[in-house]
């Protein structure tokens, strides 16, 4: 009776139950379970034949495979999966082990952001110029790519030392019914890569805080687009989410926030609240997602609002809503014991 050929699975079988440290008769036991009738002497033979040509294929999930299942809930910590976990983490996606090292799920969990003390880096009794910039929103049909293109280079050119963007990098993913209909770039991957080939480059640092848009991949993927996109730009550091404590100098902080909600009948009402809600008082308190713009000094601090790079989207002009393009150039003077003394700013509005 001529011997049966063996096929692919076999050999697979074969392959991975002598990697997990199967005896010769659970490799049989193993074939069996799969329709598989083999003698030991067979298994042996066959196993000596294969163990150094044979390419096992790898049991564990592909990224993509494993993403998949945390976003229905966390899974077991096992060694594949835990590789899969790794390439999902160098992605830019939020996961996380528990504590007892058991359970892989995605993080949707985001913090307030810090950064090192500005005028360390650059000086007492100096002047420290810094370009404010929000809501770029990546990805939109209705970004100005001509106006950020214009802006953050003049902003750099006329004096600025870094800039800080205050959130809404990115459009997004399901914001509101009918958003999908405003993108012109669908999904993280393709906003990523737009923002990639768009976003201005510069030759001083630009900080990136995340805002309620760029969330929106958190909560329904578990990525995290602004620390990926940071990562990948050697001009960018991303400095959290919704909000942001520089420390101008040991004594003078600024908070940088992307709040939620709606902007109110009177522009400056929102800053007023925020700023009393903040204790001790921030020499500065600037704001993004309200794609207005507003310079309020109020008890001891600065209050602005920082206006967008995208136009009118037909969600806004259904609430007859008309946002305010540009970016803010602050001028800071840090006396020689190092405290913010003087604060000057313009508003660059249009090209
Ligand atoms: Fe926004
Ligand atoms: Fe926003």
């Amino acid at each position: 009776m001529p011997r049966k050929m063996w096929s692919d699975d076999e050999d697979q079988l074969v392959h991975h139950g002598r990697a997990d440290g199967l005896t010769m008769p659970e490799v049989q036991g193993a074939l069996l379970a799969a329709g598989h009738t083999r003698t030991l002497k067979a298994i042996e033979e066959r196993w000596r034949r294969i163990r150094k040509t044979v390419v096992p294929i790898s049991d564990a999930p592909a990224p993509d495979e494993l993403l998949g299942l945390l976003l229905r809930g966390p899974v077991e910590a096992t060694k594949d999966n835990l590789d899969a976990a790794r390439a999902l983490l160098a992605l830019g996606h939020m996961v996380d082990v528990d504590l007892g090292g058991n359970e892989i799920a995605l993080s949707r969990h985001v913090e307030r952001g810090e950064s090192p003390v500005l005028a360390d880096e650059i000086g007492n009794g100096q002047e420290i110029t810094i370009g404010l910039i929000s809501d770029t929103h990546h990805g939109s049909k209705y970004r100005d790519i001509e106006l950020l293109s214009y802006v953050l280079p003049e902003l750099e050119r006329r004096g600025a030392q870094i800039i800080y963007h205050a959130g809404d990098l990115f459009d997004g993913n399901r914001m509101y019914r009918g958003h999908e209909f405003e993108l012109e770039a669908i999904g993280a991957d393709a906003q990523y890569e737009m923002a990639v080939k768009e976003h201005p480059a510069l030759g001083i640092r630009q900080k990136i805080l995340g805002g309620n848009h760029d969330e929106s991949f958190i909560k329904q993927i578990g990525l995290d687009n602004v620390s990926r996109f940071c990562d990948f730009r050697d001009d960018c550091d991303f400095i959290g989410y919704h909000a942001a404590d520089i420390q101008i100098t040991d004594t003078a902080r600024m908070v940088l926030m992307h709040p939620t909600g709606g902007v109110s009948y009177a522009i400056s009402y929102k800053l007023q609240k925020f700023i009393e809600k903040e204790v001790p008082r921030p020499a500065i308190f600037a704001c993004g997602h309200f794609h207005v713009a507003c310079f309020f000094p109020y008890t001891g601090t600065l209050g602005i609002m920082i206006p967008t790079f995208q136009t009118q989207t037909p969600y806004l002009r259904q609430k007859a809503l008309s946002p305010i393009l540009g970016a803010v150039l602050l001028r800071l003077r840090i006396s020689d014991s190092g405290k913010l003394s003087d604060v000057w700013w313009e508003w660059m509005a249009a090209a």
